[in-house]
């Protein structure tokens, strides 16, 4: 059956402390840090962008101006580098104000994940949305939210994205329960369990930042306790609403995810941030030149 309600709306909650990331995060985003020369964030509005979402509600806290600003134009500047002549830098200062249409709602402390994807339940509506977390990036080219609208247009419901680590790193992430389906690579989801035990892990598919929330979880998320580390889990919200299908009450329609086998970048930890940060340089033409030699030639020192 196809699911007519389209999705146009990305949800990207950024109100978490990144306290990983202190002091650099003391006055500063965790997603305005940059990767190369772009802020976190722009990637991940570039790809709601690609996928056909226009629509960006970020969920902030405090101190977190800057991303507005960054998405907004500046005429100071833009005049500064028009004087100039300057037509590249303009046009890099422009892109991210062009990009699309993006809005702020305030969180008013990091409550958790689930909370923070409730306080955009006005914005939404009663309309499918994508929840975009600003510390994983996804390569540009594999295409993983488009393949999960689709799914959501084929299955209904939610669909959340899963890739494979190995058994001894299970017990950091939220891990799934599944079944197959008929199609490759998207899976019926049975079950859900954060940060569980290896020994009692149900598979070694982790659930990364991408997600298609059908809009029932926003009901879900108001009656859900909060979880781990006293904060309410947007993991704990989905259970709810894939346990309930599994047991036949149609709430929300059910889970889905699709097992995603492409490039993904984590940059909410230190050790990824830096990984992440000589990928993008390595894959930039204009940067690689100079950059991979040079590369290269540390590396044999440090032997
Ligand atoms: P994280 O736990 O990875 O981010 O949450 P954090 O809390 O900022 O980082 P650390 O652990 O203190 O270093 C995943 C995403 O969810 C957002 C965060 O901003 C991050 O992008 N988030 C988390 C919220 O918007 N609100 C919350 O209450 C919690």
């Amino acid at each position: 059956m196809a699911h007519s309600a389209t999705v146009t709306k990305a949800v990207v909650p950024v109100a978490g402390l990144g306290t990983r990331f202190l002091p650099a995060t003391k006055a500063t985003p965790k997603v305005m840090l940059p990767v190369v020369d772009k802020p976190a964030i722009q990637y991940v509005v570039e790809e709601a962008v690609s996928a056909g979402l226009r629509d960006v509600v970020l969920i902030t806290g405090d101190n977190q101006s800057s991303i507005a600003d960054h998405f907004s134009r500046a005429t100071d500047l833009e005049a500064q580098l028009e004087a100039r002549g300057n037509q590249r830098a303009l046009a890099d200062v422009r892109a991210p104000a062009e990009l699309a249409s993006v809005s702020m709602v305030r969180q008013d402390a990091p409550r958790g994940l689930g909370h923070a994807v409730l306080c955009a339940a006005d914005q939404v509506g009663d309309e499918p949305f994508a929840v975009m977390l600003g510390d994983d990036l996804i390569d540009a080219r594999d295409d993983l939210l488009t393949r999960m609208i689709q799914a959501r247009q084929r299955y209904g419901g939610s669909i959340i994205a899963l890739m494979e680590v190995p058994p001894d790193q299970v017990s950091a992430y939220g891990c799934a329960a599944f079944k197959p389906t008929d199609e490759a690579d998207v899976v019926a989801i049975t079950d859900l369990v954060e940060k569980p035990d290896p020994s009692e892990a149900p598979s070694n598919w982790i659930i990364i930042g991408r997600y298609i929330c059908d809009p029932a979880i926003f009901d879900v998320l108001r009656e859900t306790p909060a979880g781990r580390g006293g904060e309410i889990q947007l993991t704990d919200g989905l259970r709810t609403l894939a346990v309930a299908d599994r047991d036949t009450v149609p709430v929300g329609g059910g889970v889905h995810g699709v097992l995603f086998r492409g490039r993904r970048y984590d940059t909410g930890n230190k050790q990824d941030f830096l990984r992440t940060t000589v990928e993008f340089a390595c894959a930039r033409p204009d940067l690689a030149e100079d950059f991979v030699p040079w590369l290269r030639e540390f590396l044999d020192k440090l032997r």
